[in-house]
């Protein structure tokens, strides 16, 4: 290792798209869920989960906050509740006010990421809020609510209906604004006293504000930005240290649910004075084949000591196990090596170790996610005195403009989903369990990339989407200077959008998954010609300070060839644009943003950069659901009659039904096909999600996924696995065949499958067999007669029998039917499990009409946390141990209790159907 003294501008390169090859690396924290301390050197570093026994309270809806207020906020005049989606963001708010703010109090956390010396922030004199109550130790709290973390405040509701409400559909009608405090006791030991604590939120939602001991400590507004504040300072060892943490949620400043609250993971960190900072090591590889790969890492060290340090530092290299652990001896050694940090200052070191036959990290199904851990050590005067864990990944990472994403050598069409960051009925609150079963529905699609849209992550969800070798599009923002909604993040852009930019990077630049950092979406300065060019030139320039090694880029659904944004960023990412918006026949009646198909003239200005799809389709459709007529063509936009019933606010299931701006996906297949050196796409969205429920804004969560809220999977899924996975035998028949009442009507049935030719059958007569002509994604028999009986398919490829299924008309619904997804747990409080019910006819057919009211009941050391159907319109509370089924199926989410081991059993009611049972296992 050899130390480096120098500024990150020394690192800032000439960036060449034409072939890039990053390297990579690994994830960001010590080890990502538990201490990283190995035998050695126990204790040197200690982070401590502070999840369990919080307090908290929030503001009633008719009390007045304390006026502890971050800034102040302008008013809000635009209270549309539909407002669309690609609608034009328009110009920022500036607010002015004499209310004594706490803004410059908070400032001074953000100065680790703010480059320039000269624009950090020096913290005012005194200490606001100190003689508030809620920050004393003295005050009482036993009143307020129990809570442990993750923990979002508006997820058990209520809903609040109708036009008008406190929360409208967009944000998700759940009370996410507020005010509202958390506070904890902290077990500081004497041992502690001389060592560095930390206090690291990994996300509270927003405007946090921070008191220790009743003293005023910092905060971070960014409600998706992980952050860290030094208790150090404020810290009594031995005593009774108070926390106490204010959180703000503004109205109208989400175009989706947020959640509210200490939403992710909180951990208290202590370290000798003289530690590795903080996300302080950063691992690039090059030079990968598959006989060697040159490991580099740059360490930072801190030093808070009252002297100069003359350190050591050395790091082994590990095979990182499926169970986080790293296997075996090291496989390489970066050899120890001296540095000196003056005292109050930081200086970094770098060092390399070459790896013989790397076991490298690449997607599935054709490469395998390996990783490795660098461990390293960290000695002043002969001890060890902190030692830091940082996971990566070996891979060679390529961009090539004329066939996209290149992993080891080998080209891995995109096949993307776009993921907000609630977990649907948990909401906002992280759970990795939750978070990896979207994972996993999402691979069984065949989707191996996902964009994080439209903000930071949990930094779990990263360590996730590594193991399972997702490649992901890392985003920061939806605004920047201009807003969304009135009071949306542009409010702190200014202030926050360098350092919220630098932690992002600095965080997960060790993961590698991550292959690209989006530095925003749809932003309001695509509109704003060399002024909004300014904007994206100076995050493009911090995030390659950061990380040289990934390309940037930002969404663009109104940017042409010829304007100054594209220009600016290393990937071209498309919105809607690339398919044309607005452009079929269909859509031609339609007002907004109107484009043809723009790949070729995106890649005709822009020949040597990667041109990729990172919103598509935005089609709509509620699971279960079909309305007739059925549109002849292969893309309509939705509206009341068309797709869409605005009486029961439901969207038709026949997949061929979008927002005005969007595409189906049969026609974002083709366009992707007629475009082959586009990198692929990302269908907007995966998963439902809360908020945003276009087209029925009286709903409360949206109609995009391909996949419900619930987790059930649409008919579109299919249609994306049959795309997606052309070697696996399936064919899918649409709509169910269960309909009293239309006996002899025209029933229009589809059929998705991997195969290319396909035999209907009703009632054992054949409708006759059809091949799909190149580009066509669906086999449609549009004039089907309702008769009920059975529809049969059989799937041929190459001429070969490949598939088939079929679907029966239930008979009266009769009983309930349980399957879980796994039913052995772990008793840690954290674990969870997805039981679906399905209501059946007698022989076991889905009773595809059937929404009896259930009722769920546990026994056994665990806790039914929420239940969902997957009704957008459904206004029961998540938590409700009661809820009508939706089209058949209901689910329930049931968590183990920590350190309660036990058999669980979850009963199932409902009245005149056989009852169900199922047992799990929690140890
Ligand atoms: C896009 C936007 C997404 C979502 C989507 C569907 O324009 O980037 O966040 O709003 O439309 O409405």
């Amino acid at each position: 290792m050899y130390p480096e003294y120098s500024t990150e501008s020394e690192r800032k390169m000439v960036y060449r798209i034409a072939l890039l090859v990053s390297a990579v690396i690994g994830a960001t924290t010590v080890a990502p869920h538990g201490a990283n301390a190995s035998e050695a050197a126990a204790g040197v570093r200690t982070r401590e989960s502070i999840n369990f026994g919080w307090r908290f309270y929030k503001y009633g809806p008719d009390e007045t906050p304390d006026p502890l207020v971050y800034d102040a906020r302008p008013e809000i005049t635009d209270r549309r509740e539909t407002r669309p989606a690609d609608e034009r963001p328009t110009e920022a708010v500036q607010v002015r006010s004499d209310q004594a703010v706490l803004k410059p109090w908070i400032l001074p956390t953000a100065n680790a990421f703010i480059k320039d010396p000269a624009n950090h922030h020096a913290r005012p004199a005194g200490s606001p809020g100190s003689d508030f109550a809620f920050v004393q130790a003295g005050f009482d709290d036993t009143a307020w609510e129990s809570v442990d973390l993750p923990h979002d405040w508006a997820i058990a509701g209520p809903f609040s209906g109708g036009w008008g409400a406190a929360v409208s559909g967009g944000m998700g009608r759940l009370p996410s604004p507020g005010v509202a405090w958390y506070r904890r006791q902290l077990d500081i030991p004497e041992s502690s006293a001389g060592k560095s604590v930390f206090l690291e939120v990994d996300g509270a939602m927003s405007y946090a504000m921070v008191w220790l001991n009743g003293q005023l400590v910092g905060g971070w507004p960014f409600g998706y930005a992980s952050w860290q504040v030094d208790l150090t300072p404020y810290i009594r060892p031995g005593g009774v240290n108070q926390l106490a943490i204010r959180l703000d949620n503004p109205p109208e400043s989400s175009r989706w649910y947020p959640g509210g609250g200490l939403y992710r993971n909180v951990w208290l960190t202590t370290v000798s004075p003289i530690h590795i900072g903080q996300w302080g090591t950063c691992v690039t590889t090059r030079d990968v084949s598959p006989e060697s790969a040159v490991v580099e890492l740059r360490v930072e060290v801190a030093n808070r000591s009252s002297s100069a340090a003359e350190v050591t530092l050395s790091t082994d290299i590990y095979e990182l196990g499926q169970d986080d652990r790293p296997s075996g001896d090291p496989v390489a050694s970066i050899e120890p090596a001296p540095l000196s940090v003056d005292s109050g200052r930081t200086a970094s070191i770098r060092g390399a170790a070459k790896i013989s036959s790397p076991r490298l990290w690449g997607p599935p199904p054709t490469q395998e996610p390996h990783r490795y851990l660098a461990r390293t050590r960290l000695y002043a005067e002969g001890e060890v005195v902190d030692e830091y864990d940082t996971p990566f990944g070996i891979r060679d990472l390529r961009f090539d403009p004329n066939r996209g994403v290149l992993v080891n050598g080998e080209h891995i069409p995109i096949r993307g989903a776009n993921q907000h960051h609630d977990l649907g009925p948990l909401g906002a609150a992280f759970n990795v369990r939750a978070a990896e079963r979207q994972l996993e529905v999402l691979r069984e699609a065949g989707c191996n990339a996902i964009r994080m849209s439209h903000n930071p992550p949990a930094q779990e969800l990263l360590d996730l989407t590594d193991k399972m070798g997702f490649l992901v599009i890392d985003e920061t923002f939806d605004v920047w200077e201009r807003k969304k909604t009135p009071l949306d993040f542009h409010l702190i852009f200014p202030e926050w959008s360098e350092p919220d930019t630098r932690a992002l990077v600095r965080r997960d630049r060790n993961h590698p998954s991550v292959i690209a950092w989006s530095i925003g979406n749809e932003v309001g300065e695509q509109y704003t010609g060399e002024a909004g060019a300014a904007v994206a030139r100076r995050l493009h320039d911090i995030v390659k300070e950061e990380d040289p090694t990934r390309p940037t880029t930002t969404a663009m659904n109104f940017s042409k060839p010829d304007m100054p944004l594209p220009a600016e960023v290393d990937l071209i990412s498309l919105n809607y644009q690339g398919e044309g918006i607005r452009d079929a026949p269909a859509y031609r009646g339609l007002q907004g943003i109107r484009t043809p198909p723009l790949y070729p003239a995106f890649r005709e200005a822009f020949p040597d950069k990667v041109i990729v799809s990172s919103e598509n389709a935005a089609a709509v459709s509620t699971r279960g659901a079909y309305l007739f007529p059925v549109t002849k063509g292969v893309s309509a936009p939705v509206a009341d009659g068309a797709g869409g019933d605005p009486d029961t606010r439901q969207v038709s299931s026949y997949e061929l039904y979008t927002t005005p701006f969007g595409s189906s996906a049969d026609k974002v297949f083709r366009s992707l096909k007629e475009h082959p050196f586009v990198a692929g796409g990302f269908v907007w969205s995966g998963w439902d999600y809360l908020g945003e429920p276009t087209p029925y804004y009286l709903s409360r969560s949206s109609y995009f996924g391909i996949v419900d809220l619930a987790g059930f999977k649409k008919d579109r899924f299919y249609l994306y696995q049959s795309h997606w996975r052309p070697d696996l035998p399936l064919v899918h028949i649409l709509p169910h065949w269960t309909w009293p009442g239309r006996e002899g009507q025209v029933t229009p049935v589809h059929v998705f499958t991997s195969g290319d030719e396909v035999e209907l059958f009703l009632n054992g007569q054949s409708l006759g067999r059809q091949r799909k002509t190149p580009g066509q994604h669906r086999l449609r028999w549009d004039d089907v007669a309702y008769q009920p009986g059975t529809l049969r398919a059989t799937a041929y490829k190459d001429g070969r029998e490949w598939a088939s299924s079929e679907v029966q008309t239930a008979g009266a619904a009769a009983a309930l039917d349980a399957t879980v997804d796994r039913d052995q747990l772990l008793a840690d409080g954290r674990d969870l499990a997805f039981v679906s019910i399905r209501i059946a006819d007698s022989s076991g057919v889905t009773a595809p009409l059937a929404n009896h009211p259930l009722t769920f009941e546990l026994k056994g050391p665990g806790e039914i946390i929420a239940t969902a159907n997957g009704d957008p319109t459904n206004l029961t509370p998540f938590p409700s141990s009661t809820r009508s089924a939706f089209h058949g199926r209901c689910l329930a989410i049931v968590r183990t209790n920590r350190d309660e081991p036990g058999e669980l059993k979850l009963t199932v009611r409902a009245e005149a159907l056989r009852p169900v049972s199922l047992s799990l296992r929690s140890r």
